[in-house]
């Protein structure tokens, strides 16, 4: 019996897909069709698969082509399962003309004739919905904004808007932008959803004015630096019927997430203590991050980081929190935070001027995970034991600069109508941002 192999991901299964399947089954007597699974499309930068993978299995299971149905996991599987079910011949699209000649060693490999004129992109984009974006803000992280953007589906960035109708001007004709607005109202009357990357102080008004004029909104981290206008705006945003979020990408990385929802299920105890660290040595100290007079110092730069573990896993209702900070001219370059709780103790470390170890370390009564600097952009953890032979690391791709997944969340809630997102509910940022409040009003503080 001659055994074919096929893989693909067979998203809204079309023509070119049953052809496929049909030449393959041709070229032998067996048919196994590998799907990919979700995680796997998303570990290889496909982020727009509109069916999940038993939607896909069965797809392809109602061709009534494949023999077998498999479910393709990881890089390099496909040796594997062709020793695994002694396979005669791999089988793909000429798309992949030459891409998988390293088979070859383990059995024969075709490149069938791909059908023209149809692909899942194609079909993709035919039913995706558009949602019109404005950027507000030309700075660092809006420079790398626009690139990420590309890799979500349903993203059409029109235009930008900053205080400086020049450096709009740049942006827009660096990254191909169709208008640079001379006023925020005129960006606002044309898009759908807003990202706002300006300085801190600017959220409020800004987020403010364009949640009441039913735009939806990404903004920046911090939101603001206030309790009661975190929780006016999320108020705002919910009588509107407009999603927004935070831009906290930590929150989106789907190790970090990964790693959360783990520690959720038990896999090191209950959550005795949290550390979380990070810091960035800034030289210059004409920068904005150094001026009093514009919400500058390391609380307010990073402090939502260390706090999204904190109460991803333990909750918003901490009952103490003081700050040890070291202050250069009204800002703070270093602020150690601990935080108490009836069950845990937690504490994180935020320097500009001060450099800490930037890990973040989860201690529980059976274990604890840890995550090397720079934990903020998770690839990498690992899960310790006493017995060291129950150590387990865990490794994740991080693609490119990290903001488009939460550029694909923000374009989910929205499209999906959903008003907050699991992975950083409003009490939360609320939280985070009661934290900067009385970071702001010095309760609990010591300076070193
Ligand atoms: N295929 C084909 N003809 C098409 C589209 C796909 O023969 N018009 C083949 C591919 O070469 C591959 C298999 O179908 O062997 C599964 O491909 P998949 O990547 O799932 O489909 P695409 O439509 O190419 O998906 P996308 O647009 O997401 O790349």
């Amino acid at each position: 019996m001659k055994k074919v192999i096929t893989y693909g991901t067979y998203d809204l299964l079309h023509q070119g897909h049953i052809n496929l399947l049909r030449r393959a089954k041709e070229l032998g007597d067996y048919l196994i069709v590998g799907v990919t699974n979700d995680n796997f499309d998303r570990e290889r930068g496909k982020l727009n698969v509109c069916n999940n993978v038993l939607e896909r299995v069965e797809a392809v299971r109602s061709t009534g082509l494949a023999d077998q149905i498999i479910i393709e996991d990881y890089f390099g599987q496909k040796i594997d399962d062709i020793q695994k079910y002694e396979v005669d011949i791999f089988a793909i699209g000429s798309d992949w003309e030459g891409k998988f000649d390293y088979l070859k060693e383990f059995c024969e490999v075709v490149y069938l004739p791909r059908t023209e004129g149809i692909s899942s992109t194609m079909l993709r984009d035919e039913q995706q919905q558009v949602v019109k974006v404005g950027i507000v803000g030309c700075g660092l992280i809006a420079q790398r904004f626009v690139p990420e953007a590309s890799f979500v589906g349903g993203v059409q960035i029109i235009g930008v808007y900053d205080i400086e109708t020049k450096v709009g001007e740049v942006f827009a004709s660096h990254h191909k932008l169709e208008h640079t607005y001379t006023s925020y109202e005129s960006l606002l009357k044309d898009v759908d959803a807003v990202y706002i990357a300006t300085p801190h102080l600017s959220h409020y008004e800004l987020t403010k004015q364009a949640l009441l004029a039913k735009k939806h909104v990404l903004c920046e981290i911090p939101l603001v630096l206030e309790e009661p206008q975190a929780r006016e705006l999320y108020d705002i945003a919910e009588k509107q019927g407009v999603v927004l979020m935070e831009a906290n990408k930590t929150a989106h990385c789907p190790a970090f997430n990964h790693l959360m929802v783990m520690i959720k299920s038990g896999v090191i105890g209950e959550v005795v203590d949290i550390e979380a660290s990070l810091s960035r040595l800034l030289p210059d100290r004409t920068r904005r991050e150094f001026d009093a007079t514009q919400a500058g110092g390391s609380m307010y730069e990073s402090a939502v980081y260390p706090l999204l573990p904190i109460f991803r896993l333990l909750g918003t209702d901490y009952k103490d929190l003081s700050f040890y900070s070291r202050m250069e001219n009204g800002v703070d370059v270093y602020t150690k935070g601990v935080m108490y709780y009836p069950t845990a103790v937690c504490s994180f470390k935020l320097g500009l001027g001060v450099k800490t170890e930037g890990n973040l370390v989860i201690s529980g009564t059976k274990g604890y995970a840890i995550v090397e600097a720079p934990w903020w952009k998770t690839d990498y953890f690992e899960l310790r034991y006493e017995d060291l032979n129950q150590n387990k690391k865990f490794f994740y791709k991080w693609d490119g600069e990290g903001l488009r997944y939460e550029i694909q969340e923000w374009m989910l809630c929205i499209l999906n109508r959903r008003f907050s997102s699991a992975r950083l509910r409003p009490h939360e940022s609320i939280a985070m941002a009661g934290v900067m409040q009385q970071f702001t009003e010095r309760k609990n503080f010591m300076e070193i």
